[in-house]
This record gives C-alpha cells, structure tokens and sequence, in this order.
C-alpha cells in the first residue's frame, strides 16, 4: 500500500496526519476505481443521470468542470441526489471558485494548472486537491506543497508515457493522472505506467450523449473503460469482459 493522498495542506506532507479523511478516500477510489470521467455540464439537470450511468457503469466518480454557468448547481445536484458517486470539481481556476465548489458539495478540486492559492483554500477547507502540472519544476513546487497525486496535463501534448515515465523515475513517491487525450483506445498503456494512479477524460461522456440523453450510452463507455483498467491491473480478459458487459 502506497503512503500517497492528494494533499496535505499548507506545504506539509499527508503523511503527517493532517491529510483529511477524504483525500484517503479518494485516493484509495482511485485505486479501484481508475478512470475519472470529466465531465462538462450545459444544462443542470442532465448532472444527476449522467452520474447515475457513470455509477451504473462501474465507475463512482464525477469532476463536473467549472466551464459553464451551470456547473456549480450541477454539483449540489449530484451530491445531493447520487450520494454513491464521488463528486469533485474540476477547471477551478480561483481560491473563490474552490470555495463555490466546496460549498456546494464538492469532495475534489482538479485544476488545469498549478495555483498556490487554490492548494491553499483546498487544505483550509481539508479536500483533496490534484493540480495540474506537466513540468519537473511543477512537479517540484506541487511537491514541496506536500502534494503527491498530480493531473497531468495536457498528457498527449506534454509528452505522454515517455514524460510520465521519466517523471515517475525522478519524483519517486508522485503518483499522476494524466489527462487530456486519453481515451479508450490508449487508456491501458496509461494505466500501465507504475507512476500513473488514474487517468481522467471526457471521452467517457461525449457531449452529444448528454444532451440527447443516451444515458444507456455513457453506462457502456463507463463500463468498457472499467473492463479495460481490469485488463491494465492484470486481470484476464476473459473477466474483465463480463465487467465490462
Ligand atoms: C480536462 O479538463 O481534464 C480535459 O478537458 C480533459 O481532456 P480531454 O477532453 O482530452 O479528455
């Protein structure tokens, strides 16, 4: 078992027992649950079934992005309504926004990039925050945070596994979760990588799919997601197939 968590707040490690509750959860939901769906929401109300079919489909997380006006009611929604599912914000760009997000129910903050202030609120607010790095020098300032799980991102335009891989060998106790590019046709050889924990996308929930609520749709791109990530941890086809149904 890894000693990693999501954050530890103000510039200390999680290791030190300030690291809330929540952020071992998650972290040990990514574990098992390997995949974050990314989720952009045009109209509240479709936030609640979309989280039903990504629960339906094996996968009990959520990061409704902060890039519409609906996001954040989009978030109560879900936290209210889909206690199940594991709601997170995501594209927060501000200490004002984590706030917002916070408040609303939010359990993670992601973020694009890296923002003191924005790790800062998140550890003063004891959630877990996963920033965007792609850098070694990012890596190191998230580090000396006392941050040990980062998004990575954009993945496929920041140098993908080969980056991964060099980062993995210098930041030894950072786990990533590269993001952006990553679909179902390159998920395994993400997941593969020993430093990558999770990978994220929106690949999960295309946008045609929420709007003309093919839920049943997005169910089957959760599930084929999952019976994949079963193959990357090392099970047999055979069984990772009738997960994914
Ligand atoms: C994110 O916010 O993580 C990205 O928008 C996801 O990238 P993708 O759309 O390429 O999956």
């Amino acid at each position: 078992m890894t000693s990693v968590s999501l954050h530890g707040a103000e510039g200390r490690p999680a290791e030190d027992g300030r690291s809330p509750d929540d952020a071992s959860r998650l972290t040990a939901l990514l574990r098992v649950t390997p995949v974050v769906p990314v989720v952009v929401i045009e109209d509240a109300s479709r936030a609640v079934p979309v989280a039903r079919a990504l629960v339906a489909g094996g996968l009990p997380i959520v990061e409704i992005t902060l890039r519409t006006s609906t996001a954040i009611e989009a978030i109560a929604a879900v936290a209210a309504d889909v206690p199940e599912a594991h709601v997170g914000a995501g594209t927060v760009l501000s200490q004002e926004q984590a706030r917002t997000a916070v408040s609303a129910g939010a359990r993670f903050i992601v973020s694009p990039g890296l923002d003191e202030g924005v790790v800062s609120v998140a550890g003063v607010l004891s959630v877990p925050v996963m920033p965007g790095v792609t850098t070694p020098s990012e890596v190191q300032r998230a580090w000396n945070l006392g941050l040990r799980v980062l998004k990575y991102f954009p993945a496929s335009l920041a140098g993908g596994i080969p980056m991964l891989k060099a980062l993995g060998s210098v930041f030894r106790d950072v786990k990533f979760v590269p993001t952006g590019g990553i679909s179902a046709g390159n998920l395994r050889d993400y997941l593969e990588v020993p430093s990558v924990t999770a990978c994220g996308g929106s690949w999960l929930t295309p946008s045609g799919a929420i709007a003309g609520g093919d839920y049943a749709g997005i169910t089957r791109l959760a599930a084929e997601a999952v019976a994949i990530a079963g193959r990357a941890e090392g099970q047999p086809a055979s069984s990772a197939n009738r997960t994914g149904g």
